[in-house]
């Protein structure tokens, strides 16, 4: 190998292709064979394997109920409507995630409330959550950003202390763990995207996971029509012709997909971690690389790319962005990043231009400036992002770990190259 950079005209040290180990998601035989199978029985809006599916989620997670959406948004709707989220409540979440975690708040008529995050993770700051609590509060949205599973200890005592429910947004974290527990088990309710990037993907798709009985109940009587005649709650019973106004069934394809994905959840959660891990073993050992791995008591999801740390001190003062452009010249796929969001700086919040703010309860509770989520405004600048790769030979591995080595030896010739 040659140790002249690849910047400055050497061979790359990443040679082999990086696009099948990438490759996500997996759409092999047994997947073709589930929709073939599903097409075959002709039951394509309605099918038991929707049941099948959801029997099998909550087995997986060891909870009583899950009940399948058509989306992940749907199912965070589902879990505020079913905890009672109505004008005038508020529920604090993260504006640092996709707007299908605090939209359905606005839906529910109800005021979404942001809270800081965790510069290195993302996740909701457990003593900033505090802070924004009021008498109004009445729940908390967790999101388990990127797949790391939140400070769940902290959030949990926090919101138990304030009588707050919690509802995780797992649709980073399939599988993932805290403590040795399943996210979406740990607070009240847990939700789940399965669309196509995510790490149980089934085209589209959602999951709403519970062991209350009446939230479950509750959850049916919001868009799924068909199943609320059947419910044991008798009051509920009235509410079949209409439900409560919207249509939330998955498609029974989408839910033959995910019974086969669900089935390899972990030994795929299991293969990027080994290859996360024996990535940042293997650059964590060069001047200036601080991977951040997980607290021991955590099993991350990576439904993103995880993190490290660049501490220029320790390579002269190189610059990170030269750094990244010599490791993206030998091959790599590095790129800079850190965990950050300004969603609460967005049209629908600053024009207030969605029907819930029509609201008098609403009206003038809130606003939402600029300077409010110091650490989601402005991630931090000392990170990058390597990949996760879902299925990476091991050569391909070292290949990194080699491109990192020869960038870091390098550095004083590089920073003369600037
Ligand atoms: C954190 C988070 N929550 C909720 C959702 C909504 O899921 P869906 O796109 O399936 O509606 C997503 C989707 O990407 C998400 O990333």
């Amino acid at each position: 190998m040659s140790s002249r950079l690849a910047i400055h005209g050497g061979k790359k040290a990443v040679t082999l292709d990086q696009s099948r180990a990438s490759q996500w998601p997996i759409i092999d035989d047994e997947v073709i064979a589930a929709v073939t199978g599903q097409l075959k029985t002709g039951e394509i809006s309605f099918s038991n394997t929707i049941y099948e599916f959801e029997e099998e989620f909550a087995d997986y997670h060891g909870v009583k109920y899950a009940l399948a959406h058509n989306n992940g948004t749907a199912s965070i709707h589902s879990a505020l409507f079913a905890i009672g989220v109505g004008p005038g409540d508020e529920v604090i979440t993260t504006a640092a995630t996709f707007w299908g975690t605090y939209m359905p708040i606005l839906s529910s008529q109800a005021i979404p409330v942001f809270c800081d995050i965790d510069p290195f993770t993302g996740c909701p700051d457990p003593a900033d959550v505090e802070q924004r609590i009021s008498p109004n509060t009445k729940a908390v949205i967790v999101v388990h950003l990127g797949g790391m599973p939140a400070e769940m200890d902290a959030i949990m005592e926090v919101s138990r202390r304030h009588n707050l429910i919690v509802v995780e947004d797992c649709s980073h974290a399939h599988g993932a763990t805290y403590k040795g527990q399943k996210v979406g088990t740990i607070g009240d309710i847990g939700c789940f995207s399965m669309q196509a990037g995510k790490l149980l993907p089934s085209g589209e798709g959602g999951v709403m996971i519970t062991n209350n009985l009446d939230w479950h109940e509750r959850a049916i009587c919001l868009g799924h029509y068909e199943r609320i005649s059947k419910l044991s709650n008798p009051d509920y019973h009235k509410y079949s012709p209409t439900c409560f106004g919207y249509k939330y069934r998955i498609s029974p394809l989408s839910a033959a997909i995910a019974r086969v994905q669900l089935r390899h959840l972990d030994q795929r959660n299991k293969q990027r971690d080994d290859n996360v891990m024996y990535l940042m073993d293997g650059i964590g050992a060069f001047s200036g690389i601080y991977p951040l791995k997980p607290a021991e008591y955590i099993f991350r999801g990576y439904y993103s790319s995880p993190y490290i740390r660049y501490h220029a001190d320790e390579l002269n003062e190189l610059p990170k962005p030269k750094l990244i452009e010599a490791l993206r010249a030998e091959g790599t796929s590095v790129a800079s990043g850190a965990p950050g969001g300004s969603n609460h700086l967005s049209a629908i919040f600053q024009e207030r231009n969605h029907p819930a703010f029509s609201r008098p309860e609403i009206q003038h509770k809130i606003t939402y400036r600029k300077g409010d989520l110091p650490r989601s405004e402005k991630p931090r600048q000392d990170m990058m992002t390597i990949p996760a790769f879902p299925a990476a030979d091991k050569i391909l591995l070292d290949q990194y770990i080699e491109a990192f080595h020869k960038v870091t030896d390098n550095a004083v010739e590089l920073l003369k190259k600037i």
